[in-house]
């Protein structure tokens, strides 16, 4: 019998993830742990320290009941039967694999600590995002640093879900992917009885089981999968604006075939979040340890066509504006990755703000959920390049003085010479464009990087539109 959880990592995954554990097993005391106590309180106010829709609801009914967030890391693993390790596998900044490889760090210290503090048998579940065969080395850490006396289990249990989605996501799965160890009866058992706890709510035709290392390298095929859909389109979306076909129509036929199906079709300035591309750049670099050079630069052109979508955008921004946007205000709308997050990691909002700043723009940002810390730390960081190219690179931007941020969409745009639409959020639909391009500067210029808008409204109040692979 299980009764109690430990989820190790509150982040973007740890924390609705074990939420709606929580609340579909009753019965189960969940305890989610981080060693960032910022994370952790803000988990324990009002406030919650993600924005995701429905979040808050699942935590008011679970919090205080069968769910805990908790600093006390060695407590709660020492009592669990089960534990989640949910910690981030960023890319690798520096040593051998850097700019590709995952770090896998906090995967480590998570391992040693819970080998250090158990003293009972523990189901260990992979829900990171690892290359695969990572299990062999963490029950490698687990056995080594044991005394012998505690039997772990490892299960890799990889999440699928989607940012902004995330509580729907996980309250109806498309599917669930237990892999495990069933040649001993240990391993089997362990299975079981992770799918007894995702019985409670999923359809049990929905619960995948495999073997180990098809479900590690199920999960990096995934998200490689659904770029390279977004890559793919983006490419068509470039040669569209070169011919005069609309990429709108080509999705559209395109998403009646039966054989393709209709998602992750829609042209964009660029695919962002923090996983695609870290998930893909550390798929090239299994495959060129393994000797496979020709998939690992079948992947790599995925990441390629991405950044050229970006600087493809920037390009045209200046170009279309004569030229130079030296001095110029141009505002920009929307810089979380995707509509209904916060999230700004890896958002394409970051390239082209920086593409922009690099050609001396001066930049007044909106985004409704972002704040204005957020978006100025994102511009002043500097990331290692993953492909390490002498490619024209922005300046450091230590100093953003060319960039304001707005808590209101009119008072960003006011006197601006061209818009960028950098995220999908839904009222940027709705809101007055007439109002809008009578406060601009002359002509008004409006770049759809998510082709949201109504380019034949603006177009008739008198914006030059230009969208995301469309005839002009
Ligand atoms: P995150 O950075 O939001 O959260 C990770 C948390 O782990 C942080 O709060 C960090 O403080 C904590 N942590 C790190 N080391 C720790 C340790 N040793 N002990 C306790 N806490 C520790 O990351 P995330 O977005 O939640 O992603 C986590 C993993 O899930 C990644 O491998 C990612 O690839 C994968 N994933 C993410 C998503 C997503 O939508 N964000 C979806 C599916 C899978
Ligand atoms: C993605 C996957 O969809 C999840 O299955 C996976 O669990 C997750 O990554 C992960 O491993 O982190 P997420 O990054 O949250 O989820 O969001 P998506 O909805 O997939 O969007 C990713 C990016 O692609 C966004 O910038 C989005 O705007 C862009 N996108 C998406 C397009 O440009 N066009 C599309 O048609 C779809």
């Amino acid at each position: 019998m299980v009764k109690k959880i430990c989820g190790i990592g509150a982040g973007y995954v740890g924390g609705p993830t074990m939420a709606v554990i929580a609340l579909k097993c009753p019965s189960i005391e969940v305890a989610v742990v981080d060693i960032s106590h910022s994370r952790i309180s803000a988990w324990n106010s009002d406030k919650l320290p993600i924005y995701e829709p429905g979040l808050e609801e699942v935590i008011q009914q679970c919090r205080g009941k069968n769910l805990l967030f908790s600093t006390d890391i060695e407590k709660h693993v020492y009592e669990a039967d089960i534990i989640f390790v949910n910690v981030n596998t960023p890319t690798k900044t520096s040593g051998l694999g850097a700019g590709k490889a995952a770090d896998l760090t906090y995967w480590e210290s998570a391992a040693r600590m819970i080998a250090d503090v158990s003293r009972s048998n523990k189901i260990v579940v992979e829900k990171s995002t690892v290359p695969v065969r990572t299990a062999e080395v963490i029950e490698k850490i687990l056995v080594h640093n044991s005394n012998g006396m505690v039997k772990y289990q490892i299960l890799s249990n990889p999440e699928f879900l989607s940012e902004g989605t995330s509580i729907q996501d996980l309250l109806n799965p498309d599917r669930v992917l237990i892999g495990g160890n069933d040649k001993n009866l240990g391993g089997q058992e362990a299975i079981q009885k992770l799918k007894a706890i995702y019985a409670n709510w999923v359809p049990e035709d929905r619960i995948i089981t495999t073997n180990l290392w098809s479900a590690e390298l199920s999960k990096l095929a995934d998200n490689a999968f659904l770029a390279q859909r977004i890559s793919s389109i983006n490419a068509m979306s470039a040669l569209c604006e070169a011919t005069g076909a609309d990429v709108s129509q080509v999705s559209c036929v395109l998403s009646k075939n039966t054989k393709l199906g209709s998602k992750y079709l829609n042209a964009s300035v660029g695919f962002g979040g923090s996983c695609f591309q870290k998930d893909i750049l550390n798929l090239v670099y299994i495959c060129e340890s393994n000797g496979l050079v020709e998939v690992a630069n079948y992947w790599k052109e995925v990441i390629k066509v991405n950044d050229y979508q970006k600087s493809r955008f920037v390009k045209k921004v200046v170009t279309s504006m004569f030229n130079t946007v030296s001095g110029k205000k141009i505002a920009v709308l929307g810089f979380s990755f995707k509509k209904d997050t916060s999230d700004t990691r890896k958002t394409p909002a970051i390239d082209v703000c920086k593409g922009l700043l690099a050609d001396n723009a001066c930049l007044s940002i909106y985004d409704p959920r972002v704040s204005e810390d957020q978006i100025r730390t994102d511009l002043s960081t500097n990331e290692i390049r993953w492909d390490c190219s002498t490619q024209v690179k922005p300046a450091s931007f230590t100093n953003v003085k060319q960039v304001s941020v707005f808590g209101d969409v009119y008072e960003a745009t006011k006197d601006a010479h061209g818009i960028c639409v950098l995220t999908e959020w839904d009222e940027f639909k709705t809101i007055d464009y007439q109002k809008i391009f009578d406060s601009m500067e002359k002509p008004a210029f409006v770049f759809d990087g998510r082709n949201v808008l109504d380019v034949d409204k603006l177009k008739k109040i008198g914006f030059i539109v230009y969208s995301i692979g469309k005839p002009i």
